[in-house]
């Protein structure tokens, strides 16, 4: 049994969060002690419901403690000389944190909208502690109201994968309310065309929306990063497809100096080669597409891959870039996108640094990336959080 756990575990730990693991474990207690499973509800509604209230009291306690393991790092962290912290013991995984995270409130609003406390069955999930942290995340943000900058991912997050965001989608006028108040906007994707009219083709709604508004502070508040990291627009109302590409050297971190074509085509060709070795070993319907900065491989419309052909791909494809001197030059990212396999150079943390750099050095404690693939491994938006 113990064997076959760790084989699973394994196997299994890049798909999985090692904080939100932690977390759900401590919780797990609480549950199987309190949980009445056998109580019928309308015949003892009195005993549900203290359940309900014990349960809160210790999820809420648990949540503070956590909450001040959290403080505790982040005060190794700014120690001249840092040690490691009680947190990074239990969860050596875990990064650097940019803002406390007032765990406990948050879960009181998540218990107060999902009645996480007064379940019998189904103890507090990865879900339920995935949503409290960004509820956690963004409660510190507006408590602190230092927010300046706001990046979201593309596909998945803003509208459905390869699809575009059009006049109708409600995150249109979120997006112009956080910007009226002189918050900046990145949307930061995979997608990567060096062309700004297929940016317009993709995100036509709101850039559209941009322009009929008379707002004189719009103009210089928003970009679009292409290819996790390889291409800047900016917004203009200048322009039909209302955006144009920002010179290089209004952007480029110094590191990217050393993505020199070189350096580029070297990491691309191991990973187009190793694309193409998975191709060979799990006989995949797909075709290769080499672009600038990127190689992927997708299936014919109408077909669809796999998760386990998916997942498979993208560590082993990981996995022998990482191991080649190409691939120690300069940074890559390598993910599932759903329905394809894509290798870009540098990844979504570089893409989101080079937008805070544009915007005149927005520092992390005041950004907040929205994505929506945060698995550990093989997913991009991952990248942003800090290590
Ligand atoms: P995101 O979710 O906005 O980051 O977009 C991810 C999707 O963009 C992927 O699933 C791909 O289908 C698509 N895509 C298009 N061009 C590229 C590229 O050059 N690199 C990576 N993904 C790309
Ligand atoms: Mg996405």
């Amino acid at each position: 049994m113990t064997t076959r756990y760790r084989v699973e575990y394994a196997l299994k730990t890049h798909r999985r969060d090692q904080l939100i693991e932690f977390v759900k474990g401590l919780l797990a207690v609480p549950f199987v002690l309190l949980s009445q499973p056998t109580v019928i509800y309308e015949k003892d509604k009195a005993a549900v419901a203290t359940m309900a209230t014990t349960a809160n009291a210790r999820y809420a306690q648990i949540m503070k403690d956590v909450e001040d393991l959290i403080n505790d790092h982040i005060a190794h962290q700014k120690s001249p000389h840092p040690t490691v912290s009680k947190l990074k013991m239990l969860v050596p995984s875990v990064g650097n944190f940019f803002t406390s995270l007032p765990l406990q409130a948050a879960f009181e609003r998540q218990d107060r909208d999902r009645f996480i406390s007064s379940r019998r069955f189904v103890a507090p999930s990865f879900n339920d502690i995935r949503l409290i942290l960004n509820t956690a995340q963004v409660m510190s943000l507006v408590r602190d109201s230092k927010l300046e900058l706001v990046t979201f991912d593309g596909d998945v997050t803003l509208y459905d994968d390869g699809k575009s965001l059009t006049d109708d989608n409600p995150c249109i006028p979120r997006i112009l309310t956080l910007m009226r108040k002189g918050i900046r906007i990145g949307i930061v994707t995979a997608a990567g065309y060096t062309e700004p009219e297929m940016y317009y083709e993709r995100l036509h709604g709101l850039l559209d929306a941009v322009a009929a508004s008379d707002f004189q502070k719009l103009k210089h508040s928003l970009v679009v990063m292409g290819g996790e990291s390889n291409f800047l627009f900016a917004y203009t109302p200048n322009s039909p497809c209302k955006l144009e590409p920002v010179p290089e050297a209004d952007w480029q971190l110094p590191e990217m100096r050393d993505w020199t074509e070189e350096n580029v085509t070297a990491l691309l060709d191991v990973a187009e080669a190793a694309l193409k070795d998975c191709i060979s070993c799990m006989r995949l319907p797909v075709q290769v597409l080499r672009k600038k900065r990127a190689v992927g491989i997708f299936p014919s419309k109408g077909v669809r891959l796999s998760r386990e052909q998916l997942e498979e791909t993208v560590l082993v494809v990981q996995r022998i870039v990482e191991m080649s001197p190409a691939g120690k030059r300069i940074p890559f990212c390598a993910f599932n996108g759903g329905n394809d396999v894509f290798v870009d150079i540098g990844d979504k943390s570089w893409g989101v640094m080079a937008c805070q750099q544009y915007f005149g050095g927005i520092e992390g404690s005041k950004s907040l990336h929205v994505g929506d693939q945060f698995l550990s491994a093989g997913a991009n938006d991952f990248k942003v959080s800090p290590l």
